[in-house]
């Protein structure tokens, strides 16, 4: 294959629409969404679309031209994944159902097509250990939501090959993302590892009682959170020096949370009900309103961020 065309997206939940949809800004691509039972996928996809044209990004006639080039399959898994290049799953996020699909998919898929796994947090490896080729096999970590988050982290497993790391991360960057190499198949992968070493920090500084969860909040929205866009941990080390890195790691890093486990004001909360925005209390409280604000705030943030309007 010299490049991938033709993908086929395997379950259309919140994920699968919105991957769909990233891969219809560029017309190089037919794109297929399979489910196994029938969904309003197309009206999502749509609706998301709609959403972009109401900002100025997209018009009317582009909106029709993507949606003409998405295929909707329920639940036959038929010539289109025959001519497959490319399928990306984003089934549920349960070992077994993704390794015997994989395993399905071998026998009705070309020999060189790639299968990619859109696994949060499960080992690429283990997913793929059903498959006869495990080399076609590799992780595309996409963050939601998938048509607004650059980053997709596209994970080799021992098994994969060059080849199929770069016709992956080609078509990635054509359908307008930003894919990294992960050249190791580890639990987090790249950027939740870095994510949650600051959650549990921020969590500990809340359990020592060093904040408030509000203030734990502000300190990261209006310091390095503004700057961390344009400037990222490793070249702000290299900004400072790396001797200044080294002066503060040796004095700062043995006070920082270092626990291999849960915090216990988790699990203290989990038994209380709080259980976030779904109870409308977790650290903080939630009304219906301030929910409705926070995801209204967050995608109308990633529009400006990455359309700039
Ligand atoms: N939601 C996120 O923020 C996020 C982010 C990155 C990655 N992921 C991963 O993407 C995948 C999908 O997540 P989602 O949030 O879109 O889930 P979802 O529940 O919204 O959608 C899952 C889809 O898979 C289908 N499905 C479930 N079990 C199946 C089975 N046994 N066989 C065939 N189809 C089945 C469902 O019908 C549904 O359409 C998971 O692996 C998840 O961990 C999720």
């Amino acid at each position: 294959m010299e490049k991938v065309k033709n993908v086929v997206i395997c379950g259309a939940g919140m994920m699968g629409n919105m991957i769909a949809l990233a891969f219809s800004s560029c017309p190089d691509f037919n794109i297929t969404v399979w489910n196994r039972r029938e969904k309003p996928c197309k009206e999502v996809i749509k609706a998301n679309l709609e959403q972009l044209r109401d900002k100025g990004i997209l018009d009317d006639a582009e909106i029709e031209e993507r949606l003409s080039r998405i295929a909707f399959v329920f639940p036959d898994k038929g010539k289109e994944f025959a001519e497959a290049d490319l399928i990306i799953e984003c089934v549920a996020e349960v070992m077994e159902t993704k390794q015997d699909l994989f395993a399905e998919l071998e026998g009705i898929t070309r020999e060189d097509c790639i299968f990619a796994t859109n696994t949060s947090v499960m080992s690429p490896t283990e997913i793929a250990s059903k498959c006869v080729h495990k080399e076609r096999v590799v992780g595309t970590h996409f963050w939601n939501p998938g048509h607004l988050i650059p980053l997709v982290e596209v994970v080799k497993t021992a098994d994969t090959t060059e080849e199929v790391m770069q016709l992956t991360m080609d078509a990635l960057t054509r359908a307008g993302k930003k894919p990294i190499y992960c050249k190791k198949d580890v639990p987090g992968f790249v950027a939740n590892r870095m994510q949650h070493a600051l959650w549990r920090e921020a969590i500990s500084i809340v359990e020592q009682g060093i904040a408030d969860p509000e203030t734990v909040d502000d300190a990261v929205k209006y310091s390095f959170g503004l700057r961390l866009p344009q400037l990222a941990p490793i070249e702000n080390s290299d900004m400072v020096g790396t001797q200044l890195t080294w002066n503060i790691h040796s004095y700062v890093l043995k006070y920082l949370a270092d626990n291999h486990e849960p915090s216990p004001i988790l699990k203290k909360m989990l038994d209380e009900g709080k259980m976030g925005f779904s109870s409308g209390e977790g650290f903080m409280k939630w009304t219906p309103e301030a929910i409705d604000k926070s995801k209204k705030d967050l995608n109308e943030y990633l529009i400006k961020m990455v359309y700039g309007k």
